[in-house]
């Protein structure tokens, strides 16, 4: 039986990356009040990159108090395989700009091991993600959100063009070795991304306007990003990015 999900694409464009920012992060509280005042808990899923940090330094700066930090649930949509300490680590960014001001437990911080081999690394994370989750062979998380970035070739986690990790259909998290970077990354995969209520796509800068008009006015899904079907994806861009559409 064919049956066809609806998605709803919200598309909002901001003067630059602050003001941008600063919605992503109204957005982030707002939503996170919602669920934890509907169920308790706020299940969310962080980007990596360099787009996030403002909307997380926002989060530690403003929200350190208007926010049930003690009933959220921190995870990674993707990071590098490298230490936690290291400049490239997805984790370290969000530590100083967020979890270092805020009043949340360590167990309700998920973080992937970069430090450890891929693999083990990937299989670790999807036991974390199923266990949180409760989840039964074959489900996915429901997370209630989850941020993105776009890459300049269309790609968003560590989901990038002709890379395994966008042909998989089974796991929930995997290690995906990317040849252009020369460089291990663990991943979400869209199996586990797309079952979330919410999706949050972040994009800042004239450097993404080309691929943002290609994914957004695509007539076909060929980037990676194209591919993340949410119930509710919301873009926040700004001006630069939007530049092109
Ligand atoms: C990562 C991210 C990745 C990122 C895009 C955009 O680990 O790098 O998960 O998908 O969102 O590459 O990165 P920028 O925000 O730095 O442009």
């Amino acid at each position: 039986m064919e049956i066809t999900k609806h998605l709803y694409v919200y598309i909002y464009v901001y003067g630059g990356p602050e003001e941008m920012s600063r919605r992503a992060a109204e957005t982030f509280a707002e939503t996170a009040e919602r669920k934890i005042r509907a169920k308790g808990s706020f299940n969310v899923a962080l980007s990596g990159g360099k787009t996030p940090e403002r909307l997380y330094a926002l989060l530690g700066a403003e929200y350190a108090e208007k926010i049930e930090w003690g009933k959220v649930h921190i995870f990674w949509g993707d990071e590098r395989c490298v230490p936690p300490d290291s400049p490239e680590s997805n984790y370290r960014m969000a530590s100083k700009a967020l979890l270092s001001k805020i009043d949340i437990p360590d167990k309700n911080v998920h973080r992937i091991r970069g430090e450890d081999e891929p693999m083990s690394a990937a299989l670790a994370y999807e036991e974390e993600v199923r266990r949180h989750f409760g989840l039964k062979a074959g489900e996915a998380p429901v997370f209630d959100m989850v941020l993105l970035g776009l890459g300049r070739d269309g790609h968003t986690l560590s989901i990038f063009p002709a890379t395994k990790a966008l042909f998989e259909e089974e796991r929930l998290v995997i290690d995906n070795y990317v040849e252009k970077l020369k460089a291990h990354r663990v991943t979400m995969t869209l199996k586990a991304v797309n079952n979330a209520s919410n999706a949050l796509f972040l994009v800042s800068g004239r450097e993404k306007a080309v691929i943002l008009r290609e994914v957004l006015k695509g007539t076909e899904a060929i980037y990676p990003a194209q591919m993340v079907r949410p119930g509710k994806l919301v873009w926040l861009i700004d001006k630069d990015a939007a530049s092109g559409l």
